[in-house]
């Protein structure tokens, strides 16, 4: 059997699985998701899910992912093969897991080319000339058209989509330490230095006014305590941002070394996106928004979606400042490099499939992946209400979903104290046992009760529809799981012949 590869240093490890971590979701997703449910009474769950939820599956993911790489697995379909014995159908149910990051990566990669181009428009001043008004229907008003005739797709959209595929297609291929970990090495502090330099200027923008924007974010309060609405947004959050419940973690955590410390590698992953979340993402657009409008406009603003306040509010903000071009165009491309971190390893779940399971050389594995990618890409460009759907069924349904089987699989039947026995390998952080009784008791329950919610409150409107191209989206998502359940199983023949081997190896 071939040598699987793994991250060439710690810091490489850390700052590739920051990478994948620190998304769209921290400066986008989030700063819109606090506005429209109210500022300081969103927060109140949302830590509430990191500490319940976040935290714990983080360490579970890390810890299932080294113990499955060290036996030759990193995508989901062999890790949950790995607990079954490799049973067709627990192979079956891991496809979820690969599926939905592949899902994702459908459209995240669209909107990763947005980021991309509206980068290049502004550096070379191609961006429309800001309206100075009070007024934020006006003054965002030719931000509006802009990003309308932009994402119609206009032919810069649609080079831009197949540069942006490109990229992820070129970085991939050069491989798990000289693509992924390099990418990471860069983008990661990069990140971080123009959040923080975006941060302080929307901060102190307008003599200040920027900072009311940070205060209400942070005003703590109660208010939305009992409306479950806020629970499944402020939990759908924590998931998205920390890339849980999709196996996306486990996968990285897969190519660590047997000695790793993983308990202090999913810390680290976990703090440093709440890092560039609930500081670096609470100081741009909001603050933004509220040092250029009154807070009134805010709510207003965040109802009309995440890209209205990342494309059209963030532009017409930002295009005033002095050199606002520039701005602009940092905006944009602090936008890009955290989304490109991410989208790799949207795609690599499905190339560790490809190698792991099929035994496919890194080349033919790279490629098919890439291919159909760039078909669900397509889908995302040219079919409208695509996106939405699939945010609906992969981003939140089928997450919340997989977290749940997650837990029940890697810490109930694993069992308690052998899950435990694993956590302990290797780290010189002592998390009491405690710990694996809240992820294997509240984390599950809170979960259920999320889900339940949920579906009282959405599953009814969602499910039923007559348009066609919800309609065929969803037929694109089934399609997509029976390929990969066929792939679960073909694949299967492959692992037991190796299995077979090594047991005659042995004796
Ligand atoms: N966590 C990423 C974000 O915040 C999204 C993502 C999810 C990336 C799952 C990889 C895997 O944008």
């Amino acid at each position: 059997m071939q040598e699987r590869v793994s991250w060439g240093s710690r810091i490489g490890l850390i700052l590739a699985a920051a990478g994948n971590a620190v998304g769209l979701g921290n400066i986008l997703r989030f700063p819109s998701k606090a506005a429209l449910y109210g500022g300081g009474a969103f927060m109140v769950p949302y830590f509430i899910a990191l500490l319940l939820l976040g935290f714990p599956l983080m360490i579970v993911e890390w810890v299932i992912g080294r113990y499955a790489g060290r036996r030759g697995h990193g995508s989901m379909t062999g890790i949950l093969g790995l607990f079954f014995n490799h049973a067709s159908w627990a192979r079956i149910l891991g496809s979820i897991g690969v599926a939905i990051p592949l899902l994702i990566c459908m459209y995240y990669i669209y909107i990763e080319s947005w980021t991309l181009g509206f980068a290049f428009l502004s550096l070379f001043g191609q961006m429309p000339t800001p309206v100075i008004s009070s007024d934020t229907h006006e003054a965002v008003k030719p931000y509006v058209s802009f990003f309308k005739e932009y994402t119609k797709p206009s032919t810069m959209a649609y080079l831009f989509l197949l540069l942006t595929i490109a990229i992820n297609w070129f970085i991939l291929q050069k491989g798990l330490r000289k693509g992924i970990e390099i990418t990471a090495k860069i983008g990661m502090p990069a990140i971080i230095i123009f959040g923080v330099f975006l941060g302080l200027i929307c901060i102190s923008a307008n003599e200040w006014k920027g900072f009311e924007g940070l205060k209400f974010i942070y005003n703590l309060n109660f208010s939305k305590i009992l409306d479950p609405v806020v629970w499944v947004e402020a939990s759908g959050q924590i998931f998205f941002t920390l890339s849980l419940g999709m196996g996306a973690i486990a996968v990285y955590a897969s190519y660590a070394g047997a000695k790793e410390d993983v308990v202090k590698a999913g810390l680290w992953t976990a703090s440093i996106n709440e890092f560039v979340e609930v500081v670096i993402g609470a100081s741009i657009a909001i603050p933004a928004a509220f040092a250029m409008f009154s807070a009134v406009a805010i709510p207003e603003l965040a109802k009309e979606g995440t890209f209205r306040l990342g494309f059209m509010t963030m532009p017409a903000v930002l295009m005033n400042f002095p050199s606002g071009w520039l701005i602009s165009f940092i905006w944009f491309l602090l936008l890009f490099l955290a989304a490109l971190t991410s989208s790799l390893a949207l795609i690599q779940p499905l190339i560790a499939l490809f190698e792991d399971e099929m035994k496919w050389e890194h080349t033919k594995a790279v490629t098919v992946s890439m291919i159909l990618i760039t078909l669900g890409a397509h889908f995302s460009a040219f079919m409208p209400d695509f996106i939405d759907e699939l945010d609906f069924w992969a981003g939140c349904f089928m997450l919340l979903g997989f977290g749940l089987i997650e837990i029940i699989v890697f810490v109930w039947i694993f069992g308690i104290n052998n899950f435990y026995k694993e956590l302990k390998l290797n780290t010189t952080l002592r998390l009491p046992k405690l710990f694996v009784y809240i992820v294997a008791i509240v984390s599950p329950i809170f979960i259920f009760v999320i889900l339940y919610f949920w579906v009282i409150r959405d599953f009814k409107n969602v499910v039923f529809t007559d348009s066609i191209t919800k309609i065929v989206a969803r037929l694109f998502i089934l399609l997509f799981l029976v390929f990969l359940s066929v792939i679960a199983v073909k694949s299967r023949e492959i692992v037991m012949r190796d299995i077979r081997y090594m047991r005659v190896m042995k004796k």
